[in-house]
C-alpha cells in the first residue's frame, strides 16, 4: 500500500473509532436505568418495590376474580395458563400467570405495572383507562392465587 493509501486507511480507522465511541456513549447514557425484566418488559426502577396497598381479604379476592373473568380470562384463560380464546398462540408461555419461574419475577409492583401499562408486543392491553388502581390491585391479588392452584 502506498503512503496515500495508508493515510486514508488511518483516517478511516479514526473515523470508525470515534463513531463507535459515540454510539457507546449513547448506549451508556446513565438515565434512571429502566430495568429490563427477562421477558423484555421495560420496567422503571423501583417498580418491584411497590407494594399492594389493599388489605388482602376474601372480598378483595372475589372482586379480583370478577375482574379477571371480565377482562383477562379471554386471553389468559380461566386458570391463568394462557389458554383463553383470544390468547396469542405464539406467546402462550409468556401468558402463563401460574408459571413459577415467572411468578418469582413478577412481584406485586411488577404485576401492577404490567397490567396498568400493558405492552405493544407481544400485545398485552393497558388497563389504566379501563380499571381503577384499586381494581388492578384486586385483579393482581387474584391472579397470584392462580399460582397456587397447580
Ligand atoms: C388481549 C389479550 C390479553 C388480555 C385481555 C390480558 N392479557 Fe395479560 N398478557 C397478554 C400477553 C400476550 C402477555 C405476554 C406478554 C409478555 O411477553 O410478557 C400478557 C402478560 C401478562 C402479565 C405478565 C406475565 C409475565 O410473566 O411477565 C401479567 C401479570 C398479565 N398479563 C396480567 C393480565 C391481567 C391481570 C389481565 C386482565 C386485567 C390481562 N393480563 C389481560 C395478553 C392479554
Amino acid at each position: 500500500m502506498n503512503r496515500r493509501g495508508m493515510a486514508t486507511l488511518g483516517l478511516a480507522l479514526v473515523t470508525a473509532t470515534v463513531g463507535a465511541a459515540a454510539i457507546r456513549s449513547v448506549e451508556q447514557d446513565p438515565k434512571p436505568a429502566a430495568k429490563n425484566d427477562p421477558n423484555g418488559w421495560q420496567l422503571p426502577p423501583d417498580t418491584e418495590k411497590t407494594t399492594n396497598p389493599l388489605t388482602v381479604d376474601p372480598t378483595v379476592i372475589a372482586t379480583g376474580k370478577a375482574i379477571f373473568k371480565d377482562k383477562c380470562q379471554r386471553c389468559h384463560g380461566p386458570g391463568g395458563v394462557g389458554d383463553g380464546p383470544d390468547a396469542d398462540p405464539d406467546h402462550r408461555d409468556d401468558m402463563d400467570l401460574t408459571n413459577t419461574t415467572r411468578a418469582e419475577e413478577n412481584s406485586d409492583g411488577v404485576m401492577f405495572y404490567k397490567v396498568w401499562n400493558g405492552r405493544k408486543k407481544p400485545k398485552m392491553p393497558a388497563f389504566s383507562k379501563d380499571l381503577t388502581k384499586d381494581q388492578v390491585w384486586a385483579v393482581v391479588t387474584y391472579a397470584k392465587t392462580l399460582r397456587n392452584a397447580h
